[in-house]
C-alpha cells in the first residue's frame, strides 16, 4: 500500500529534531485525527535562502514520510521557492499516497508555511501567496510534550 520511498521516509526519517534560534517555527494540528507537526527553518536574512529545516511530529507514519521528504525539499531552496512545494508535490516525490493519507501530507505543507509567517513576522517582510496559518497552534501548546 505504501511506495518504497514512503517506506524510507518513514523508517529514516530525514532533518528530525529542532533547531536553537531557529528563524522561523510553526506547529500545526491536523484537525481530522489530532495529529501534531512542528517545523524549524534556518533562513539566511540576506539571501532569503532556507539552510537548514527541522521538524518534529506527533503523527502517523505518512505524516513522518511527508514531513521527511518535505524537509528535504526545502532546504536550499529561496523563500519563494519553498512556497512552490506543495502537499502534492510532496505527495509526487514519494511517488504516491494512498487517498485516505492525503490529509497527513497537508500537515508538513501547513507547518512549513506556519514557519515562513513567523518568520516573515519577525523581521516585517511580506511572503507573497502566504496568508495567516489557520491553525497554528504554537501559543497554546507551549507546555504540551511530544
Ligand atoms: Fe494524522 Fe496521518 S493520521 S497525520
Amino acid at each position: 500500500m505504501y511506495s518504497e520511498k514512503v517506506m524510507d521516509h518513514f523508517q529514516n526519517p530525514r532533518n528530525v529534531g529542532e533547531i536553537e534560534n531557529a528563524s522561523g517555527v510553526g506547529t500545526v494540528g491536523n484537525a481530522k485525527c489530532g495529529d501534531i507537526m512542528r517545523i524549524y527553518l534556518d533562513i539566511d536574512d540576506e539571501s532569503h535562502i532556507i539552510r537548514d529545516c527541522k521538524f518534529k511530529t506527533f503523527g502517523c507514519g505518512a505524516a513522518v514520510a511527508t514531513s521527511s521528504m518535505a524537509t528535504e525539499l526545502v532546504k536550499g531552496k529561496t523563500i519563494e521557492e519553498a512556497m512552490q512545494i506543495t502537499n502534492k508535490a510532496v505527495m509526487e516525490a514519494l511517488d504516491g499516497l494512498p487517498p485516505v493519507k492525503v490529509h497527513c501530507s497537508l500537515l508538513a505543507e501547513e507547518a512549513i508555511h506556519a514557519a515562513l509567517w513567523d518568520y516573515a513576522e519577525k523581521h516585517h517582510i511580506q511572503i507573497p501567496g502566504l496568508e495567516k496559518p489557520k491553525s497554528d497552534i504554537s501559543e497554546h501548546d507551549e507546555d504540551e510534550e511530544y
